[in-house]
């Protein structure tokens, strides 16, 4: 089945627990929490101190997010906040290979991002240590923006490659997902689907959340 991982990032801040709540009922698989350093992206969101308050009032997945240079510094950070997914961004890390193997031995499971103007094959030697790949569909640092189309080719390829190779990653999809991008995705190949706005700003939550999963 297609996971659905609302972004807390369309949340509102002051009302994490109260929005976490909700997102639970609406029904959600995944929490999606997104990390912005103010350097690898101009945004500063939040760190691990806030996913260690997720870990407290959920038994959901953390599918984390952190869109920051040098990412194998803050792996420790996130084990201990009880992240269960840690995905980088393979354009912020020079040693992408030792990254994922150091996320994989912390415990956690290892994911990569990459950016629309990155290729697939940028991250072909390391799709064999992945227990994530995330597409983003818009370029990373903001919610509400709208989906863009040409990343769908790379979904296709990534879920090839998972075919042909036996690899069991997840496809995530990061980026002005709807109701009417999802099916979309979903029919490249990907199995799980990040939602802000999409959730958030739906008059029906619940309803798009199940939508989505089509
Ligand atoms: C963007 C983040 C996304 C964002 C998605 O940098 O990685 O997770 O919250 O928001 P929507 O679904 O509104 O595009
Ligand atoms: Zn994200």
């Amino acid at each position: 089945m297609i996971k659905i991982a609302p972004s807390m990032l369309s949340a509102d801040f002051a009302e994490m627990g109260r929005d976490l709540k909700r997102v639970e009922e609406w029904g959600a698989d995944w929490i999606h929490l997104d990390v912005m350093d103010g350097s690898f992206v101009s945004a500063i969101t939040f760190g691990a101190a806030m996913c260690a308050a997720f870990r407290r009032r959920t038994a959901l997945p953390l599918d984390v997010h952190i869109m920051v240079e040098h990412p194998a510094t803050h792996i420790e950070a996130f084990r201990a906040a009880g992240a269960d997914y840690l995905t980088i961004h393979g354009e912020a890390d020079r040693h992408l290979h030792r990254t994922l193997q150091m996320i994989r031995q912390s415990g956690m499971k290892a994911g990569v991002a990459i950016n629309p103007a990155t290729h697939p094959s940028a991250i072909e030697y390391v799709l064999g240590m992945c227990d994530l790949v995330l597409v983003m569909s818009v370029n990373p640092g903001a919610g509400g923006q709208s989906f863009i189309p040409e990343v769908v080719p790379k979904i296709e390829y990534l879920a090839n490659k998972k075919r042909d190779q036996g690899y069991t990653y997840e496809i995530e999809v990061d980026g002005g997902i709807n109701e009417d991008t999802a099916p979309i995705v979903i029919a490249a190949g990907a199995t799980a689907l990040v939602s802000g706005s999409g959730v958030f700003g739906a008059a029906n939550p619940a309803r798009a959340i199940s939508r989505m999963r089509g």
